[in-house]
């Protein structure tokens, strides 16, 4: 249970991040906020969509791919794994690759992280399992890990695009340093560049993703007691062909006023709150990415079947 103080923090940091998100000109809620409990399982629920495709088609390629793994990293010892959640793809690697002892998932979310702990050591007897409480700019290991064991840091899901260029420059950086010398990184990359396409997937006919993109609304008006009238905003996912992402938007479809602790902000009608975006990097600008942060492509798979959506391998250079 988190205590009485933890709620008020976050409750405290969620305040001050809506309402200075909502004084800029273009108005923003960031998009870390979409993870409560009712979000994360609303996220869950998108990934089964039959237009929402990266879940699906980067499972089965992860589960092709790990004979392939074995044999290039035969001594692979520890997985390293930031904002491991539930720690489902995962597995896939846990059941097949012969010298792993260790298995350091670490996520912000302290009892989903222990809860997932004990069941993968039921699961996973003879794997040492390392939670540690962290976000993506971690970049030290408990002690206990030894710098000679060969370690690989597991990023799948394209969650590498939910950040701009530069905060996923950073972010490769810190992959680096937790792996260390000789280490690895497996990383899932949509780089899907179909429109239409990537505007099904972020626009499901069951309309979750939109319920999704408005449960921040529905957070907002619970924890901050804002008064946001849900009937009045509309999800919009739209595709920006020159940044090469998907934008989310909650778009107020009339003019209106929101007060969140006895503020009141002022809308338009048409204006947005701009909440997230899903960057979808071409192959080639990934990799350059990548080599300025210090890893080599050692090897890459592509889905085969129906979308750019891309498993690659580097080892530190
Ligand atoms: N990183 C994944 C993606 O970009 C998952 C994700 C994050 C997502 N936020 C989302 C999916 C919002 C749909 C809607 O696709």
């Amino acid at each position: 249970m988190n205590s009485v103080s933890d709620f008020d923090q976050v409750r405290q940091a969620f305040m001050t991040d809506v309402i200075t998100g909502l004084h800029q000109a273009q108005k923003t809620i960031p998009c870390k906020w979409f993870y409560d409990e009712t979000g994360s399982a609303l996220f869950e629920d998108i990934t089964k969509t039959p237009e929402y495709y990266p879940t699906r088609v980067e499972t089965a390629l992860l589960g092709s791919i790990t004979p392939a793994l074995s044999e290039i990293i035969p001594n692979l010892g520890a997985i390293i794994e930031p904002g491991s959640g539930a720690s489902i793809k995962t597995r896939l690697l846990l059941e097949t690759q012969p010298n792993l002892t260790t298995y350091l998932p670490i996520d912000i979310s302290a009892e989903f992280l222990n809860t997932t702990a004990e069941r993968l050591r039921l699961d996973f007897p003879d794997i040492d399992i390392w939670p540690m409480v962290g976000d993506f700019s971690t970049t030290f290991l408990p002690d206990q890990i030894g710098a000679d064991i060969e370690k690989l840091v597991f990023f799948p899901g394209s969650t590498i695009g939910n950040f701009n260029p530069d905060e996923a420059l950073g972010l490769l950086r810190n992959f680096h340093a937790l792996a260390g010398q000789r280490g690895w990184l497996l990383i899932g990359v949509d780089t899907t560049q179909d429109a239409d396409q990537l505007h099904a997937a972020y626009n499901d006919k069951a309309g979750i993703t939109a319920r999704f993109n408005k449960n921040l609304l529905v957070r907002a008006n619970r924890e901050l007691d804002a008064d946001f009238d849900l009937t009045q905003f509309r999800h919009d996912a739209r595709y920006n062909p020159s940044e090469s992402r998907i934008e989310m938007h909650l778009v107020s479809a009339c003019e209106q006023q929101v007060t969140i602790d006895d503020e009141r902000f002022d809308f338009v009608a048409g204006e947005s709150i701009f909440t997230e975006s899903c960057h979808k990097y071409a192959r080639d600008r990934f990799l350059a990415m990548a080599a300025t942060s210090g890893w080599q492509l050692e090897q890459l798979w592509q889905d085969p079947v129906e979308s750019g959506f891309t498993l690659m391998l580097f080892r530190s250079r």
